[in-house]
């Protein structure tokens, strides 16, 4: 079954979009908030997510997990986000793919 963002990225990130839009995140290319109800703010960032979210998994531990607290994501949500990047980043059924910048 397709993966997109609207619904399925976004329930899963739902519970956490108030605490993350507290937090400035510097990159190479500008200092950004992370909006995760907001489908171009989570693709420009997709991959630090990516490593935020794998960061519990032996192997993959990184400095600042996400969600923090020791209180990871369930498997079959790391697998669905997965299966969405590697679908292209669909936004929904029907809508274009993400064309900006990963940073
Ligand atoms: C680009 C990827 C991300 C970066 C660089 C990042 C970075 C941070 C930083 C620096 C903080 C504040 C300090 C801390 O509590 O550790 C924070 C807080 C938080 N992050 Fe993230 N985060 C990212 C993605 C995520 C994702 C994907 C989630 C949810 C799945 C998430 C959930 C949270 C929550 C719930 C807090 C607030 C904790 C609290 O106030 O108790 N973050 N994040």
């Amino acid at each position: 079954m397709s993966v997109y963002f609207d619904p399925d990225i976004k329930n899963i990130f739902a519970p956490y979009v108030q605490p993350m839009l507290e937090v400035s995140i510097a990159t190479d290319q500008g200092t950004f908030s992370l909006d995760l109800s907001n489908y171009e703010s989570v693709c420009r960032l997709s991959q630090r997510i990516k490593i935020a979210i794998e960061g519990y998994m032996p192997g993959k531990e990184t400095a600042h997990p996400m969600p923090p607290g020791n209180n990871p994501l369930p498997d079959r949500d790391i697998q669905k986000y997965n299966d969405w990047l590697d679908a292209g980043m669909p936004e929904k059924e029907g809508a274009e793919t993400f064309e900006g910048v990963i940073v």
